[in-house]
Formats: structure tokens, C-alpha cells, sequence
């Protein structure tokens, strides 16, 4: 099974933007991190990063194929403020068949009421929000729970 880690806008600044909402860990951190909870539960990591929102519905498209060609595949995904405006990305979760877990770093919900609307949610396998970086770690070990189960 190869579990696709996508991260939306502005991740790449994690650890340097707003640290008392998201933390000092980088997205390298994260990555690192990743890596290893993936290998112990027995899943190929794919880990990538992006701005552009046509890019990582391009990475949702990819995951979709590699389903479609007989591949176990899952999506672990923080579209960032993308979360909240995309109806593209959407479509592409609804369309790919893939499980894919909405994860966000921080409380949506204790913020403002822009952040408390998800285009994601409805079409997501499951969401976590507001456990900080450890988030990515639960979203991995639930699909490779999915997996086994
Ligand atoms: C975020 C929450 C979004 O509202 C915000 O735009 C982000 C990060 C999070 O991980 O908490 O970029 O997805």
C-alpha cells in the first residue's frame, strides 16, 4: 500500500509561520517523521508539497490511477486555506476513489468562522484536526488500519 502525504499552500513555511498556531516543527520535521510511522506500519510513503492548487489535484488524479491500475493506495491531506475555497479539489477526491484523510494542524474551529467550512469533509474518509503535527501521524496509522482490517 503507498500512502500519499500532500500538504496544501504555505506548508512549506511550517516551523517559520505562525509557531503558537502550528508549531516549530518544519514540514522536513514532519516528513522525517512520516517516513518512520509509514515503515513501521508497512505502507510506501509518498510525501510532497505545494501552492499551486491544480498541482495537488494533479497528485490526487495520480493516487486515483495507481487505484485504478490494481496499486492499494491512501491520501493523507492538508489542503491548507485550500480546505476552505476548493470545489476542484473536491471533485478530485470524489472522483479518484481513493480513502483520503483531511487532516489540519490546528483547531479549525477554535478560529475564525472562515476556517469552520470544509469542501473536504464531506467527500474525506475521515478528518483530524487540532492535534498538531501528530495529526499526520494518526491519519497513517488509520489507513493502515483500514488496510489490515
Ligand atoms: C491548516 C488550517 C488552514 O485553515 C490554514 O489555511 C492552513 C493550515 C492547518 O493545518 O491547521 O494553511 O490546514
Amino acid at each position: 500500500t503507498t500512502v500519499y502525504v500532500l500538504n496544501g499552500p504555505n506548508l512549506n513555511l511550517l516551523g517559520l509561520r505562525d509557531p503558537n498556531t502550528y508549531g516549530t516543527q518544519t514540514l522536513a520535521d514532519v516528513q522525517e517523521r512520516c517516513d518512520v510511522v509509514a515503515k513501521e506500519s508497512g505502507l510506501e510513503l509518498i510525501f510532497r508539497q505545494s501552492n499551486h492548487e491544480g498541482e495537488l489535484i494533479d497528485w490526487l488524479h495520480e493516487a486515483g490511477r495507481a487505484v485504478a491500475d490494481g496499486t492499494s493506495a491512501g491520501v493523507v491531506l492538508n489542503a491548507g486555506a485550500y480546505t476552505h475555497t476548493s470545489v476542484g479539489l473536491a471533485d478530485a477526491i470524489s472522483g479518484a476513489f481513493v480513502p483520503t484523510i483531511e487532516v489540519h494542524i490546528s483547531n479549525v474551529h477554535a478560529r475564525e468562522s472562515f476556517r469552520h467550512h470544509s469542501y473536504i469533509s464531506p467527500v474525506a474518509a475521515g478528518v483530524i484536526v487540532g492535534l498538531g503535527t501528530y495529526g499526520y501521524d494518526a491519519a497513517i496509522q488509520a489507513l493502515a488500519h483500514r488496510e489490515n482490517s
